[in-house]
């Protein structure tokens, strides 16, 4: 729980969307245990866009699967808008997107943003104008009728951030969605991203490399340690909720991106210390 002073002075407490209390994973390999992650304890406020950021292999992915119920934790409890992660993607409380779009090639780009909703039994029309709604605003409104094959690979992750977001999730899981598009097409999607995050109220949690990224997207940046994986800082990032191309240049950001890029160089000196 969160306690903040309102403008009447009165306190009032928000419950996180996303709860994390001692989670811990170990998975079993061949040659040994692998500790992936350690003790991880986060509460992630309703509507905040939580990047998190870390040296390759620090557990990035395997939180965010232990969040959206893709693999268990070892210990801990994960509980999303109050009950457990099980209970929440059986509720559809998430929409998740990948490095990899993941589009099925036997459906047309409309159909495979459609396919959430057919899942959920919405009605042809319906799922037919939403799809039509979702492809516009990803700006591939013209590709409606092609398949995933004829898209360039920044199209189909554009189709596969149109599919997630089709059922207006209340929790978007995304890893590194934007990792393999070129800089122009991805700044535009950071900026199509913010508009729908903005517009949907949506709480995200997103996993990325880029500083400037986590950065110009984020209300909080999560620095990750390496393995195994635990929480080395918690940053808020102080920008104001509306950004724009503006925001980039400006000082404040400047300042910001320097305080999250000191951080991730900090853990990085420990841990090449610690070696
Ligand atoms: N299914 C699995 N079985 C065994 N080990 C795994 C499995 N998934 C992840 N790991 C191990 O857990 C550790 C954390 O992996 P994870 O994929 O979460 O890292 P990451 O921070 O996402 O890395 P990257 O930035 O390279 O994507 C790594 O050592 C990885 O080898
Ligand atoms: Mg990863």
């Amino acid at each position: 729980m969160t306690t903040s002073p309102t403008d009447t002075g009165v306190a009032t407490t928000t419950a996180p969307a996303i709860s994390l209390r001692g989670v811990s994973k170990v998975f079993s390999t061949s040659s040994g245990p692998v500790h992936a992650l350690d003790d991880i304890t986060l509460d992630i406020e309703p509507g905040s866009f939580v990047s998190l950021i870390g040296p390759s292999g620090c557990g990035k992915s395997t939180l965010l699967r232990v969040i959206g119920d893709l693999i268990d934790p070892s210990e801990g409890v994960v509980e999303v808008h109050g009950r457990s992660a099980a209970a929440a993607r059986k509720a559809r409380d998430y929409g998740m997107v990948f490095q990899q779009a993941g589009l099925m090639d036997w459906r047309t780009v409309r159909r495979n943003i459609e396919l959430p909703l057919q899942v959920q039994g919405v009605g042809r029309d319906e799922r037919r104008a939403k799809a039509r709604q979702m492809l516009k605003l990803v700006k591939l409104e013209q590709f409606e009728h092609h398949r995933p094959r004829q898209l360039s690979g920044g199209m189909q992750q554009r189709v596969a951030i149109a599919r997630a977001l089709s059922f207006q999730p209340r929790v978007l899981l995304m890893d590194e969605p934007l990792g393999a598009l070129d800089e122009m097409t991805r700044e535009h999607m950071q900026r199509e991203l913010l508009g729908i995050y903005q517009a949907t109220g949506t709480t995200v949690v997103f996993v990325t490399h880029s500083v400037s990224e986590a950065t110009f997207l984020s209300t909080d940046v999560i620095v990750m340690s390496p393995r195994p994986g635990r929480i080395a800082e918690h940053l808020k990032i102080d920008l104001p909720a509306y950004r724009n191309d503006e925001t980039r240049i400006s000082e404040q950001y400047f300042a910001e991106e320097a305080k999250v890029r000191a951080s991730l160089h900090s853990v990085l000196d420990e841990s090449r210390r610690a070696a």
